[in-house]
């Protein structure tokens, strides 16, 4: 039963949970005109404290093409925030006015305290360098798409390892499946951090590298990464490794043909342009997906039906 509950990291749904959600979301694409009022009369905040385009859009999109509407801002300095209200009040207050929240912010862990003061259910939408659910299930519907299976595949996750909280939901996520392997491919300054490693000790095989030429051969899913400049202290190591990996035409050919290459967006220099229009890129597509899982979380969330 999902109805009233939290999404705060994509484990918090069993997986039979999640296949209920893509049989939804895949309903929705199947016959969207179906669900186009099941929201009526239901309003959605939106707190986004960190810039977002395709979160936050999508969001938008799922809920007024659910029939919803929706409210909330995506400059905090635009509420009482900057009066020095607490999130904790700030929670409380909008609680009391929809009946869904939707959530980002640079610090991780909010969304989850945000959950102890909300009287509706909360999503996390990316706490800081934590954790992006909505992402994995996003991740998780093209994977399904386009594989037609989550299990016995190799993974290579390639990028800023360190920061990514899209990568780190993934890997969490996808180490639930059977036999996954996942090719840990980054520098050695954003290698993927020792608690996401452990977290998925016994549950899936990992290698790391931070060769992408090499790596890239047997994958079933290269899945990039931009560089997350704001998660940086120091401008001059952003500028030191932004441009480590960048994926050429060249090097996709190096895959295997039904390999494919996913990325969470926005691309900065990590996906050469000449790649987009190669059938093995499915990043616009996996984005658009992102609006019909959301509308199937929501109404799993609300507990509406057609
Ligand atoms: N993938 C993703 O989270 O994109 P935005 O930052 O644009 O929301």
């Amino acid at each position: 039963m999902l109805k009233g509950r939290n999404l705060i990291e994509p484990t918090n749904f069993s997986l039979e949970e999640l296949d209920e959600i893509f049989r939804l979301a895949n309903d929705i694409i199947a016959d969207e005109k179906k669900y186009s009022k099941v929201c009526d009369g239901k309003l959605l905040a939106s707190l986004f404290y960190e810039p977002s385009t395709r979160t936050k859009f999508s969001f938008d999109a799922a809920m007024y093409r659910l029939g919803g509407n929706v409210l909330g801002f995506s400059d905090p300095n635009t509420s009482s925030t900057a009066k020095g209200e607490s999130l904790a009040d700030t929670t409380v207050v909008v609680s009391n006015y929809v009946d869904i929240i939707v959530t980002r912010h640079p610090k991780e862990g909010t969304a989850k305290y945000m959950s102890k003061y909300s009287s509706v259910p909360v999503i996390n939408a990316g706490d800081g360098g934590h954790q992006h659910p909505t992402q994995t299930l996003t991740d998780l519907l093209t994977i399904d798409y386009y594989k037609k299976t989550f299990n016995n595949l190799k993974i290579g996750v390639c990028g800023d390892l360190k920061f990514g909280r899209t990568i780190h939901s993934l890997v969490k996520a996808m180490a639930r499946y059977e036999n996954t392997e996942f090719v840990f491919i980054s520098p050695e300054e954003l290698k993927m951090p020792g608690y996401v490693k452990e977290e998925i000790e016994g549950k899936a095989k990992y290698s790391e590298t931070n060769n992408l030429d090499e790596a890239i051969k047997d994958l079933d899913i290269l899945y990039m990464s931009r560089v997350q400049r704001e998660r940086f202290v120091s401008e001059e190591e952003y500028i030191r490794l932004k441009d480590y990996f960048i994926l050429t035409k060249d090097k996709l050919n190096k895959g295997k043909s039904d390999l494919i290459v996913m990325h969470p967006l926005p691309r900065v220099n990590e996906i050469s342009t000449d790649v987009d229009d190669d059938k093995r890129a499915v990043y616009f597509t996996q984005g658009k997906l992102g609006m019909y899982v959301r509308m199937a979380l929501i109404m799993k969330l609300l507990g509406v039906e057609v």
